[in-house]
């Protein structure tokens, strides 16, 4: 049969030979990425988070993604630093985990990234003195409360939207690693979105998308910078989620209901990273497409 194959190849004129080989390739290509999808999304077992260190630090968890993280977090045996701007809330939250995680340590440091930074981080500092901090979550974000120009967005909001976006998540990161780059381990996660990486644009909502394509942009450089330190950085990229944000109530195929969605957490976390998310959601190809430049390596180093 091959040989049969063969010889009529070898009749064909140049051009078919070379439009049949580029052909070829690109199908084998093609292949190779969806079977490497395959293995990464289903199959490959997620890492042991606890070999980052034994402390992880979420921000924003008293609600949506950050709660969810949070939890799956303490399930996978890690302790906890909350850093949120409610203190009832934080209490409530570290309440419950303690309830659920017997073993789980939380500590809550309090927070409001939209009011002084500098004290705020200066806490978490303080917090995390001598804890080994092997996981960071930077979760914490805000956007529009409903969709408008960017000519119509008051200074408040606009101010806040950067402070707790861009600045929060750098500022925290800035806190965090260096007991990290002291360890020669740790990942950082940080949240970014689907309105920045994966679709062209997301009018009405400019200022929200600009934060989180600051977000990709600075994961992607840290991924880079530090990967020699042991330490993995990533950057999930979601899309829809049914949290008070989002303002979506009912789930569905492609907007994953939050609680479910970070069930999976932990097998997200072992593929992609774009996340140790790519995998939690019901809808792993929107929600957790790989950055081109980090995918590969994000997703085999980071928590995996
Ligand atoms: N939901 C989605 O569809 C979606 C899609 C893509 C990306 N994301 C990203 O995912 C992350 C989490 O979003 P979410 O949907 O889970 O939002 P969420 O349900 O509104 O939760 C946001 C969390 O951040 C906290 N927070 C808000 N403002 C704060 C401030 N000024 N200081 C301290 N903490 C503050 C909230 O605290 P309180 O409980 O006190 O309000 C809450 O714990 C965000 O970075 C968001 O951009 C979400």
């Amino acid at each position: 049969m091959v040989c049969c194959i063969i010889s009529k190849l070898k009749s064909e004129p140049l051009w078919f030979l070379l439009l049949f080989s580029l052909s070829l390739f690109t199908i084998l290509r093609f292949t190779l990425t969806f079977l490497n999808w395959v293995y990464v999304n289903f199959l490959r077992q997620p890492k042991n988070l606890k070999k980052y260190g034994s402390w992880a630090l979420v921000t924003g968890p008293t609600n949506g993604i950050g709660k969810s993280f949070a939890f799956e977090l303490a399930r996978k045996g890690l302790n906890l630093i909350l850093v949120g701007r409610n203190p009832d809330k934080l209490k409530d939250v570290s309440d419950s985990i303690q309830a659920k995680f017997i073993k789980t340590e939380v500590k809550t440091v309090v927070v409001d990234f939209t009011g002084d930074l500098d004290e705020g981080v200066d806490r978490i500092r303080e917090t995390i003195d001598g804890l080994d901090v092997g996981v960071l979550v930077n979760n914490v974000g805000i956007s529009y409360p409903y969709a408008r120009f960017f000519h119509e967005l008051d200074e408040e909001l606009l101010k806040n939207l950067i402070k707790v976006n861009v600045v929060g998540t750098t500022k925290v990161t800035h806190a965090v690693l260096p007991g990290m780059l002291k360890r020669k381990k740790g990942a950082i996660v940080n949240i970014g979105s689907g309105a920045a990486i994966i679709i062209p644009s997301d009018p009405l909502y400019a200022v929200y998308a600009a934060t989180k394509a600051y977000i990709d942009q600075f994961s992607r450089c840290l991924y880079v910078e530090y990967k020699k330190s042991g330490i993995d950085v990533q950057c999930q990229v979601p899309l829809y989620v049914t949290t008070k944000m989002a303002s979506i109530k009912r789930s569905s195929f492609f907007v994953p209901f939050n609680k479910q969605q970070f069930h999976q957490f932990p097998y997200s976390f072992a593929t992609n990273t774009q996340t140790p998310v790519r995998q939690h959601t019901p809808s792993p190809l929107l929600t957790f497409q790989p950055q081109p430049s980090l995918s590969s390596s994000t997703q085999t180093t980071l928590f995996r």
